[in-house]
C-alpha cells in the first residue's frame, strides 16, 4: 500500500494543566491515502481545528505520532508539502488578487530544491511544474478581478482567491478549516464545485473541516465523525457515491441516506457525551 499522505497514531492533545486541563484530542488514529478528499465533522469544541493545526505543524501533539508523507509536520511544512486555507481568507490588503495568489510562489521559488533534500520525496516532486495562475484564476471566475484589491471583493471572491493561492503552491496536502462557513448558500455551492474541479485536476489530498453534513457528503471520499469531551473520532464513513458530484446528486436517495447516517452518528456521540 502507498505511504499515507497523512497518518495520526494515538494522538492526544491537552490544553492547560492538571484538573483544569482540557482534553482537546484523545487517542486519535487516522490514515489518509494520497489523493483522497476527507472531511472532519463534529460539534464545536470537538477538536477539528486542533487536529488540523497539528497536521499543519502549528501545534504539537502531546502524545502519539503524526506523519505527513512519512515526514514530520515541521519537515513537511519546510518542504512546502502543506497548504492551509483558514476560515477567513487572510489576504494581504495592499496586494491585488494576482499579487496575493502569486506571492507564495515568489517567496518559495526554491521550495522545489528544498523538497529534494527530503530523501524519497524528491521523486514525487521532481516533475512538478508551476501552475498557470491566470488560468487558475479564470477557472475560479476571478479573471475580471485580478487587479482588484481584497477590499473591493465580496467575501466569496476573497475566499476563492485564498483557495487559488493555496492550490497555486500545489501542496501535496491541502488543509481547509471551514473555508465556506461564512458564505451564503449559493456562493458556497459554487465554491464547492470549483474546489472539486481543482481537486480532480491537481489530485491533491484534502483534509476539510465542515459543520455541514450535506457539504461533507457531497465533497468527500470519507467523512470522519468527531465528538467532544474528550475530542475524539467516533466513526469514519466512506462515501461511495459516483463522481463528478454535481447538483443532481442532491436529488438522489443515497445522498440523503448518507446524510441521515452521519446525523445519526453525530447524535449518538452527543448522547453518550452527555451521559458521561
Ligand atoms: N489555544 C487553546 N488554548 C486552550 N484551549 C484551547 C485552545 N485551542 C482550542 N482549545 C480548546 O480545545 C477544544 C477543541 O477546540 P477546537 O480544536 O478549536 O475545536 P473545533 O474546531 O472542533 O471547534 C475546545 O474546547 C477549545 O476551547
Ligand atoms: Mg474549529
Amino acid at each position: 500500500m502507498a505511504t499515507p499522505a497523512v497518518e495520526l497514531s494515538s494522538v492526544g492533545k491537552v490544553y492547560g494543566y492538571g484538573s483544569s486541563g482540557m482534553i482537546a484530542l484523545s487517542d486519535v488514529d487516522l490514515s489518509i491515502e494520497p489523493g483522497r478528499f476527507v472531511s472532519l465533522i463534529g460539534p464545536s469544541g470537538c477538536g477539528k481545528s486542533t487536529l488540523l493545526r497539528i497536521v499543519a505543524g502549528l501545534e504539537t501533539a502531546d502524545r502519539g505520532t503524526v506523519r505527513v508523507h512519512d515526514v514530520s509536520p515541521d519537515e513537511a511544512c519546510a518542504a512546502k508539502l502543506i497548504g492551509l486555507v483558514p476560515q477567513s481568507p487572510a489576504l494581504l490588503p495592499w496586494l491585488s488578487v494576482l499579487g496575493n495568489v502569486t506571492l507564495p510562489q515568489k517567496v518559495n521559488k526554491d521550495a522545489g530544491k528544498r523538497r529534494e533534500r527530503i530523501g524519497d520525496l524528491a521523486e514525487r516532486s521532481g516533475g512538478r511544474v508551476q501552475p498557470d495562475m491566470m488560468e487558475l484564476l479564470r477557472r475560479a471566475g476571478l479573471e475580471d478581478a485580478v487587479d482588484k484589491l481584497p477590499a473591493q471583493l465580496s467575501g466569496g471572491m476573497q475566499q476563492r482567491t485564498a483557495i487559488v493561492r493555496a492550490f497555486g503552491l500545489q501542496p501535496d496536502v491541502l488543509l481547509m478549516d471551514e473555508p465556506f462557513s461564512a458564505l451564503d448558500e449559493f456562493t458556497r455551492e459554487s465554491l464547492q464545485d470549483q474546489l472539486l474541479d481543482l481537486w480532480d485536476e491537481l489530485k491533491t489530498t484534502v483534509l476539510f473541516v465542515t459543520h455541514s453534513v450535506s457539504e461533507a457528503v457531497r465533497m468527500s471520499d470519507a467523512v470522519v465523525v468527531m465528538a467532544p469531551r474528550p475530542g475524539r473520532i467516533v466513526d469514519v464513513i466512506d462515501i461511495e457515491l459516483p463522481r463528478p458530484r454535481n447538483q443532481r446528486l442532491f436529488a438522489e436517495r443515497r445522498f440523503h441516506e448518507y446524510e441521515d447516517l452521519i446525523r445519526d452518528r453525530l447524535h449518538s456521540a452527543w448522547r453518550s457525551t452527555d451521559a458521561a
